[in-house]
């Protein structure tokens, strides 16, 4: 169908904001903030400056459906137009989860994405909205076309948008505007047909309809379509095996954050805390735009650097990894369980900045099959993103083929290879000035801490880690303060580059124990020694304000 003639389209005046730095993914500001005059149209508009291959070209656009999410694509459609997109490939009403748009990116050979999301940020009207570039390859964009699209905003003067309004978001099929095509198609079809290649999808659904019981938590968000279409319509989960199933704008006024708290109903279905006698099998969440994970079994947590590291020790019962895994990469900040898969493989490891973009040249260059993050991010080099519903598809293949209860399997783990104590305590919504006083403080007191003994082990390294890309040599400086020591713990020290309120400091903390006796520990117990040192080291409790984190995990 076309909607007009083509028109001349002249360019709209407009003035820099500068405040459009991307961070770790993308751009994220409240969604008032984004609802200024021009803010998003400035954004896209840079992004379109530094893609001078982009006449002709093919985009994808979805987003994870929040609150904004249909206005901002009229907005996209309308200046991909006039900017001379040839094409662009659009999730029904708006909408793909973020591994579903990295997959379409690289089947279709499109130029790359926009993919519109806050991730696992709150939506609704006074919730976040966020919008990222991802590159031909289907992962986010590297730091220097973030950091280039940021000058361009810096400089914007004008932007190009076709004059025309409402496109029929939720009409599948193909469409004209201007002289561009738009091809709607189902949000599903193409993740759904791909996880079918990687899994065993007969003996999962075997298993399943074997006295098996699931609860997938969909949060109200991106994968509630995933989920029913692929747990449910495909291997059999009924409607009560997936909670929180259907897509809000609002999230439901939830945090569709897959953690301990913010996935409270799933917790205490797994946990049966209202007596019912029984709990299922196998527990999982996924958050707002469907790349992130948290997997349970019956009365138990799976952590998720120990479930990258388990799904690397299993990976040869999964049909698309039988043949080997290449390498493992983990982010700095996740726990070192994956290494002493990797090193038993006889395979490498690598050591990443957090943020899922410094993996996507780890991949391309064939030098990794998995790779994780402990903030519940877990994928394979089978798109350039994280994925929740992959990571769900792995435990189910795992189980099918292991036929144990998911505790068993994370026990034998451990016994096997030792356990990884590890936990992350977040500091939300503290002053920036405050955050930056303590790393300020903690940078300056660096070198004289090595040497220095804490409760029995003794500080061998303290540095601000930095990153050597091995395959395209590219230097990435000052990714988050490391105390390693002698034993092999570790503290970490990073500053949130997702947050839009203040600052977050984060600490990760880890240590070995490969005494089989001393693995039923409670893990903050467990760690007690260490977050004391960092108290002592840091002073957290005077430069915030707080006694405690505002979020464990
Ligand atoms: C957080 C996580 C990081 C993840 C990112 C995007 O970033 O810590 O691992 O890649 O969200 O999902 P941060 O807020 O710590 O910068
Ligand atoms: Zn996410």
């Amino acid at each position: 169908m076309r909607y007009s003639k083509p028109i001349k389209v002249q360019p709209v005046k407009t003035q820099p904001f500068t405040d459009q730095k991307p961070g770790t993914s993308g751009l994220r500001k409240k969604v008032q903030h984004f609802k200024q005059m021009d803010y998003l149209q400035n954004f896209v508009q840079s992004i379109f400056n530094c893609l001078p291959e982009l006449a002709g070209s093919t985009l994808i656009v979805g987003g994870d459906g929040r609150y904004f999410n249909r206005e901002s694509i009229q907005i996209i459609l309308r200046m991909a137009a006039a900017n001379r997109v040839k094409k662009v490939i659009l999730g029904q009403g708006g909408v793909l989860s973020t591994p579903a748009a990295s997959h379409l990116i690289r089947k279709n050979k499109a130029l790359g994405g926009i993919i519109l999301s806050a991730s696992h940020n709150p939506g609704g009207m006074n919730g976040d909205f966020g919008i990222k570039y991802n590159i031909s390859n289907g992962g986010p964009a590297p730091e220097e076309f973030t950091d280039a699209v940021f000058e361009e905003t810096k400089k914007i003067t004008q932007y190009h948008i076709a004059p025309i309004k409402g496109i029929p978001l939720d009409l599948i099929g193909s469409h004209t505007l201007e002289k561009m095509t738009i091809e709607i198609i189902d949000s599903v079809d193409d993740y759904a047909q791909l996880m079918t290649e990687l899994f065993d999808f007969d003996k999962i659904k075997a298993h399943m309809a074997d006295n098996f019981e699931i609860c997938f938590d969909a949060m109200y968000a991106v994968t509630a379509p995933y989920a029913r279409r692929i747990l449910g319509e495909m291997l059999g989960a009924t409607d009560d095996e997936i909670i929180r199933g259907e897509s809000l704008p609002n999230f439901g006024g939830c945090h569709p954050d897959p953690n301990l708290v913010h996935a409270k109903q799933l917790v205490e279905r797994m946990y049966d805390i209202e007596e019912t006698g029984s709990t299922p099998n196998f527990g999982a969440a996924s958050d707002g735009d469907g790349d992130r994970n948290m997997i349970m079994g019956d009365y138990f947590f799976v952590t998720p650097s120990d479930s990258l590291a388990i799904i690397a020790a299993n990976a040869q019962l999964i049909p698309a990894y039988q043949g080997g895994l290449k390498g493992i990469g983990r982010s700095m900040p996740t726990s070192q369980a994956a290494d002493r898969v990797a090193e038993k493989l006889g395979i490498d490891c690598y050591e990443t900045p957090t943020g899922w973009k410094f993996f996507g040249n780890l991949l391309d260059d064939g030098r990794i099959t998995l790779c994780g993050e402990e903030s519940f991010g877990t994928g394979s080099d089978h798109v350039r993103e994280k994925d929740g519903l992959w990571a769900v598809l792995c435990w189910l293949n795992i189980l099918a083929e292991r036929k144990q209860s998911v505790e068993d399997i994370v026990r034998q783990h451990w016994a096997e290879y030792g356990r990884n104590y590890y936990t992350r305590h977040d500091y939300e919504n503290i002053p920036s000035e405050a955050a930056n006083a303590l790393f300020d403080n903690l940078q300056d007191n660096l070198s004289s801490l090595v040497g220095k003994e804490f409760s029995g082990r003794s500080i061998s390294t303290a540095d601000n880690f930095s990153y050597h890309d091995p395959v395209d040599g590219s230097v990435s400086d000052k990714q988050g303060i490391r105390l390693l020591f002698n034993d092999g713990a570790r503290i970490i020290f990073r500053l949130s580059g997702t947050g839009t309120q203040g600052a977050t400091l984060r600490l990760y903390f880890e240590r070995y124990e490969a005494d089989i006796n001393q693995h039923d520990l409670e893990t903050q117990e467990a760690l007690y020694d260490l977050i004391e040192t960092a108290e002592l080291v840091a002073n957290i409790i005077g430069y915030t304000e707080m006694n405690e984190p505002t979020v464990i995990t």
